[in-house]
């Protein structure tokens, strides 16, 4: 009797796309009492992109995701599920962005939905995108990290405002039953414990929108950000390290490590646990700041649009993030090389 084949999930296309506005250290300077060498020197970013007035995240997101549409091969009409990671969606909840970008994207009568692990965003997304297709529901699995994080930014809050940027990305998730260009390995993990450390207090059913959310800025995002700084670069170490051992692979021989994007001393630190080169690490931060869910895929975008990222090659996710959440994952890059 013939047995039916396992199917894997594979990482087909990527896709991602930065507003035009940049805010720079130098305009920032004039903004708060901060200055260049303070930012490059605590975090390394130099500048952020901001979206438009009338760009929204669902627009960002459309983009990006019609480039990882085009690259995969895949037909609009053989994608069977949307996931968007945001948690500065167009809409505080409802509908989803998800639901928005689909309707953007010209695609209807598809699941849709929004999920919210801030910065641990796109790699949870691959964990929802892998049971989904290994489990046999769907095939093609649209996932889009996308943020307006200049929406609900402070820009009188230094400790804040020199962080975070906008942009978008996503990835195509493809049935195969070709083991070699399965996902590998997935960790992804919450503590609760730790919810205060980074919080949009506004709005919610906690703080409904009032006129004391908008007098005590409730509607900011609000970050503990020396003591999440120790939890990221211990959490993210130890998360890495697990995933290596528990797949007999060294780090040596990781490629691409593409960690979020929040600061370069968090990066570097972990890096150097690891004892990884530096032509292993990939680093944006410089030029995009912290784009929470959408970081990663923007970072896996830059070494595709360099055409560092070829087919096959071993990709090493870590993120960490709100919530207190994080994620690692290990896949090979099953989509074709740029030409
Ligand atoms: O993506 C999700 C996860 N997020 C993260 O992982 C972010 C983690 N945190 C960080 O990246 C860092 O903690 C920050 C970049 C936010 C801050 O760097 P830090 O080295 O942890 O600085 P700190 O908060 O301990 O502050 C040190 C000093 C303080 O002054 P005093 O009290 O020593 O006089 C701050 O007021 O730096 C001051 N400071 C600034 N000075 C100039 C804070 N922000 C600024 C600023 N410019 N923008």
């Amino acid at each position: 009797m013939s047995q039916a084949k396992r199917i894997y999930a594979s990482f087909r296309s990527i896709g991602a796309y930065v507003p035009k506005k940049i805010l720079s250290n130098a305009d920032l300077e004039k903004m708060v009492d901060t200055t260049d060498e303070w930012i490059v020197k605590r975090t390394g970013i130099k500048e952020r992109h901001i979206a438009a007035d009338d760009e929204f995240t669902s627009d960002m997101g459309v983009k990006a995701a019609q480039l990882a549409i085009d690259r995969s091969g895949v037909l609009k009409e053989e994608i069977d599920l949307i996931l968007c990671a945001t948690v500065t969606p167009d809409y505080f909840n409802m509908p989803s962005t998800a639901c928005i970008i689909s309707d953007k994207l010209d695609i209807h009568n598809v699941q849709a939905f929004d999920i919210s692990a801030a910065c641990s965003g796109f790699v949870y997304l691959l964990t929802i995108a892998k049971a989904f297709i290994e489990s046999g529901m769907k095939k093609n699995v649209l996932i889009i990290g996308a943020e307006k994080f200049s929406s609900v930014v402070d820009y009188t809050d230094r400790s804040t405002c020199i962080l975070f940027g906008d942009g978008a990305g996503a990835a195509m998730i493809c049935a195969t039953e070709n083991k070699s260009e399965a996902f590998i390995d997935i960790h992804a993990s919450a503590d609760g414990a730790y919810a205060d450390f980074l919080v949009t207090p506004a709005p919610g059913a906690v703080h409904p929108a009032s006129q004391k959310v908008i007098d005590e800025g409730l509607h900011f995002v609000q970050m503990k950000g020396n003591e999440t700084f120790k939890l990221a670069v211990k959490t993210l170490t130890k998360d890495v390290q697990e995933i290596l051992e528990t797949n007999h692979i060294a780090a040596k021989d990781i490629p691409h490590f593409i960690p979020h994007q929040a600061n370069y001393r968090i990066i570097k630190a972990v890096g150097d646990a690891l004892k990884m080169r530096e032509d292993q690490v990939v680093l944006t931060v410089g030029k995009y700041g912290n784009t929470s869910a959408a970081s990663i895929p923007m970072a896996i975008n830059d070494i595709y649009e360099e055409g560092r990222l070829k087919t096959g090659d071993l990709m090493l996710l870590d993120t960490f993030g709100g919530g207190l959440t994080w994620a690692s994952a290990l896949l090979p890059f099953a989509g074709k090389a740029k030409d």
